[in-house]
């Protein structure tokens, strides 16, 4: 499976543009609309997309501004905008309690806080966030920082800083979004879109490349590497960059996971970023949930000379160690039967309350014979103990894979926002267990 022709130049999502207020404020503009889109020749897809057909612009803040969103609903059904990675109030988040009817618009604002980092946005809308990201309502939220300012690391937006929205689909004879149930993770398909266009080639310049990778899909958890086997350098995770570059020659992502990476090209000698079976046999994916599959994904295509880059920097950002000795909380969160410790989400149940500024240890596990992911609103986390083979063990993370029988331990400090009627969502980031219920609600005091 996965042969594609990489006839079709990648596009870039464009750069959303910003106004800015007197008083320093960046407002952008987000309208929820139905779209139309050849994705294969002579068929035309219903599609959906902020201000287009599919997907959404790249929106781009920096630590310490005030960010404004206002976003209007043209679909004609209710739906939600939640700003994935980001530390917010809970007013702000966009999930399934700031619904924005048909017709409607909503305006969140925050003061933008934390460190640069690739995020993203996706609608929340309670029992529907698969269809809607499904049919095209997703989009990168870029933040940047002085330090990361200060690094020589490739960052030309569209040239050698790329963003990478990679989610599977499936057609039906109509050229429709095929949503029918596959397999217990959710909808697999057999053709990748990356930024929207299947098979798509990228022109190389330069020496150097950062690969922004956003798991966009619904249910599928990818394992990326090159055809040639050559290694790359994963330079951050969820919320921002690790302390030093991490090689390796495969990195695993599930839904809603991002990577940023940086690939050295060698002149005029193609490689094809591709997804390996990430379980042959099965084994931690379970039966028929995608875990033999091989895609290819985008081929990075380097001119026969390439401007030379930077040399890589060796030490990127600094990341405090939490340490459970700080932790006065310990939680468990088991993960069963898309359940969350025995329940379905309930809209009017508050499942925990933290208090503000304190750190605590979530502990969870997943006693189920199908994979799961594990996502927190609101906070980037630390996974403790975990394998130092993996990026995840370096950096900040909100949503981390839970391969079957696992059990993983994060810790996280709750800060600055208190609100004693809003919660946020902690939940399985396979969109159908999502919407499914397999979601709790979280207050901050
Ligand atoms: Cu990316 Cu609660 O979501
Ligand atoms: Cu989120
Ligand atoms: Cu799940």
């Amino acid at each position: 499976t996965g042969q594609v022709a990489f006839d079709t130049e990648l596009p870039i999502p464009p750069l959303a543009e910003a106004t800015i207020d007197a008083a320093g404020r960046r407002t952008f503009e987000l309208t929820a609309q139905h779209g139309r889109r050849e994705f294969r020749a002579g068929r035309q897809t219903d599609t959906y997309g902020f201000n287009g057909d599919y997907l959404g612009p790249t929106l781009r803040a920096r630590r310490g501004e005030e960010v404004g969103i206002r976003v209007r609903n043209d679909i004609d059904e209710e739906t939600s905008v939640h700003w994935h990675g980001m530390h917010l109030p809970a007013q702000a988040d966009g999930g399934p309690h700031q619904p924005i009817a048909p017709g409607g618009t909503w305006e969140p604002a925050w003061h933008v806080d934390q460190p640069a980092a690739t995020l993203w946005y996706h609608p929340h809308p309670h029992g529907r966030t698969e269809a809607h990201v499904q049919r095209g309502l997703a989009g990168m939220f870029i933040l940047d920082d002085d330090r990361e300012s200060e690094l020589n690391l490739p960052r030309e937006y569209g040239v050698d800083d790329i963003p990478v929205i990679v989610q599977d689909k499936r057609f039906d004879d109509d050229g429709q979004f095929d949503e029918s149930n596959t397999a217990n993770a959710g909808m697999l398909g057999d053709t990748v879109l990356v930024n929207g266009a299947v098979g798509p080639f990228l022109s190389v310049n330069t020496r150097y490349v950062r690969l922004r990778v956003l798991n966009a899909s619904t249910a599928r958890t990818y394992y990326f590497g090159f055809s040639d086997d050559q290694e790359f350098a994963v330079i951050a995770t969820d919320g921002g960059l690790l302390e030093s570059p991490h090689w390796t020659k495969r990195v695993l992502m599930s839904p809603g996971e991002r990577i940023e990476m940086i690939v050295e090209s060698t002149p005029g000698r193609a490689t094809v970023l591709r997804s390996f079976p990430p379980d042959p046999d099965e084994r931690v994916f379970g039966d028929s949930n995608g875990g033999g599959d091989s895609l290819d994904i985008l081929e990075l295509r380097p001119a026969s000379e390439l401007t030379d880059s930077s040399d890589l920097p060796e030490q990127l950002a600094t990341i405090p160690r939490m340490v459970e000795a700080d932790a006065t909380v310990t939680r468990s969160f088991s993960l069963q039967g898309q359940k969350i410790n025995g329940q379905r989400m309930d809209m009017n149940r508050i499942d925990e309350t933290v208090l503000v500024d304190t750190v605590e240890v979530w502990e969870v596990s997943n006693d189920h014979g199908q994979y799961h992911n594990f996502h927190i609103h609101d906070v980037q986390f630390q996974v403790l103990d975990a394998d130092e083979n993996l990026p995840e063990a370096k950096g900040w993370k909100d949503t981390v894979f839970m391969p079957r029988r696992s059990r993983k331990r994060l810790i996280m400090r709750f800060a600055d926002y208190v609100d004693p009627t809003m919660p946020y969502m902690y939940h399985c980031h396979l969109l159908r267990h999502e919407d499914q219920g397999m979601m709790g609600q979280f207050l901050v005091l």
